[in-house]
Formats: C-alpha cells, structure tokens, sequence
C-alpha cells in the first residue's frame, strides 16, 4: 500500500483549523458604503435595479446614516442627484448644491462617519459627461474637453472640502485631475484632506444600474475618449503612474469583478492603499440571482469580497456593505 506523501486536507479538517491557517478577511474596516442624495423632501425611493438601495432626501438620512454608525462602517461615498443641470455642471460647485448641503447635514449627525465625495460632473451636467463638452469641427463630432474640465471639477472638489468631505474622490478620468484638484485643495487650506483617485477607471458596462441610480447616461456618445479600455492592463498601469506622481494618496481600481488581475497588478507596483470598487451591476446581478433562489445570497457575496481581498485591495466600496458588516457580526 502506497500512501499520498503530500496530504493538503489534513489542515483542512475541522473549522478551527480551517480558522488558523486562513490567509485572508475581511473586517468591516475594509468597507465603504454608497449613498445616494436627492433634492426633494420625504423621499425614500427604491432604485429599481438596484434591490435595497435608495435614494434619500436629506430629512431622512438620520435612520439610514445611524444604522452604517451602528454597524461599525467607517466611511460613505456619498452621491448626489441635484434639482437642475446645465452644461457645465454648476450645481456640483454651487456652495448650496445638494452634495454640499448632505455633507454638512451628515456631519452635524455622525460627525465621525468619514464622508468621501465623489468628484465628477456627469450627474449635474444636462448631456451627461464628466467634463465640459466642445463640438469638434475637425473629427466632426462632440467631445469631452480636458483643461477647461479640470477647471470645473477643482471648484467641485474645493466646495466639497468645504462642506465637510475628509476625502476626495475624483472619478472623472480626465489627464491631470489629481494633481490639478491637489494644488486646488491646498491652496484652499485643504492640505491635510486625502485623495482616493479612481486611478484606473474602465468604461464598463457594469456601471448601468447606477446610471438608473445617479440619473447620469450619457446623452450622446459614451465615455470611451476618456475611461479606459477593459483590454488594457499596461495602460492601467500608466494611469496609476501618473497618479502616484501627481500626490494621490490612495489608488482605486473600478469595476471590481472582471478586473482582478489589474487589482493585482497595481498592488504589486504601487505601495500606496488600494480600493475595489465593486460596482452597481455587480451588485444588481448577485440580487438578481439571490431573489431566484439560485445562489445563496451571504456566501456569493463574502466569497466575493475575499476575492477582492486575496486580489490585493485593501479597501471595498461596496452596495453590501451594510449586509457584510452585519454578516460579520454574526
Ligand atoms: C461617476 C461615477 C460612475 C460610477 C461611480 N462614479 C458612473 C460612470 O462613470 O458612468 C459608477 C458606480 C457603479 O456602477 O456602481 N463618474
């Protein structure tokens, strides 16, 4: 009788042991949770394609905002829908646009919940893109103008600041927003408030249940002269590059799921804190399945996160943030 000399299941064998020799977890510190802000009074709206996720008005984020303190969630990345649009985006700047007004409300009710802005102008601009729109006589077509965007999203970032945001998070993908929205801070006396870029931002078709959410499709076009290819991971690297160099103090790769490899790959060349945004089809589709009673709901997801984890993220923003902390707990 020959035996196995290499025996890989003996350390498997009870969960105690199973427990000791786990590579890795997931805590509730490694979690940020998505808010979603309205105009408007009285307001709790389910988004339809995202199950469990909301649209608030202002008076009725106390509940909401004291149920993330309550499970032990550190920080939200808050969203805004404003009541008007323009083509500029005025009221992502505008001192009393909703984003502005919700960070200071959030702070007078959980002044220790960390607050992360989302800096970007699709949602408040009328045709839907991250940046100011010039029509191109030569390519004959419309398209997404740089330098003068970079203007706009400073003055975003500046007056979230200003409310109330610690952290600032740039998801416009435009060249030389982090370093442009750093001297912008600083010069505003915001040299102690992070940057968490979204570095390495894909144009994804994982983004469509939160354009539902954020009411924020494009009206024309799409945002592929601007967010990433998904072929692309040498490009990747190139963007986290340049925003290491221009002061970012933390890094964020977006989508989540399809993009492990690229997780892994910034962590291994940058040492700086990496986030995983697991986005909102990632979400939508778990849901989905989960309400078919064709997967298990809990395990999908906390398998999901340790994937995540395993990958090289050191943070997630995550739609189930609130589900994993109370997982956790459990
Ligand atoms: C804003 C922004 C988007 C998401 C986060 N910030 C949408 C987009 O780029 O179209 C997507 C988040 C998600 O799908 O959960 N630019």
């Amino acid at each position: 009788m020959s035996f196995p000399h290499v025996r890989n299941r003996r350390l498997r064998s009870s969960q105690a042991l199973r427990n000791l020799v786990r590579e890795t977890s997931v805590s509730v510190n490694d979690l940020i949770y998505p808010i979603f802000v309205t105009h408007g009074t009285n307001i709790k709206e389910e988004i339809p394609s995202m199950p469990g996720v909301y649209h608030y008005s202002l008076d009725l984020l106390e509940s909401e905002l004291a149920e993330v303190a309550a499970l032990g969630i550190q920080a939200i990345l808050l969203f805004g829908v404003p009541e008007t649009k323009d083509a500029k985006g005025s009221s992502a700047y505008d001192p009393n646009g909703i984003v502005q007004k919700a960070s200071r409300k959030i702070k007078e009710l959980q002044p220790n919940l960390l607050i992360v802005a989302d800096t970007c102008l699709c949602q408040f601009t009328d045709h839907g893109h991250c940046g100011v729109v010039h029509y191109d006589e030569h390519k004959g077509c419309a398209d997404v103008v740089n330098d003068a965007s970079l203007e706009l999203l400073v003055k975003t970032a500046v007056s979230q600041a200003e409310a109330g945001a610690d952290i600032i998070a740039p998801s416009n993908m435009m060249d030389g927003f982090v370093y442009a929205i750093r001297q912008g801070l600083d010069e505003a006396g915001f040299e102690n408030v992070p940057i968490m870029s979204y570095s390495v931002k894909f144009a994804s078709s994982f983004y469509g249940p939160f354009r539902d959410a954020a009411h924020s499709t494009p009206q024309f076009g799409d945002r592929k002269t601007y967010q990433m290819d998904p072929a692309n991971i040498r490009e990747a690297i190139r963007e986290a590059e340049s925003d290491v160099v221009e002061g970012a103090d933390m890094l964020m790769v977006k989508p989540a799921l399809a993009y492990l490899d690229v997780i892994r790959a910034v962590k291994e060349n940058f040492d700086l804190p990496l986030v995983a945004y697991n986005v909102s089809a990632e979400y939508s589709m778990v849901k989905a399945a989960a309400e078919r009673g064709w997967i298990d709901e809990k395990t999908v997801v906390l398998e999901t996160m340790i994937g995540f984890k395993r990958a090289g993220a050191d943070l997630i923003i995550t739609y189930f943030a609130k589900d994993i902390a109370r997982w956790l707990k459990d």
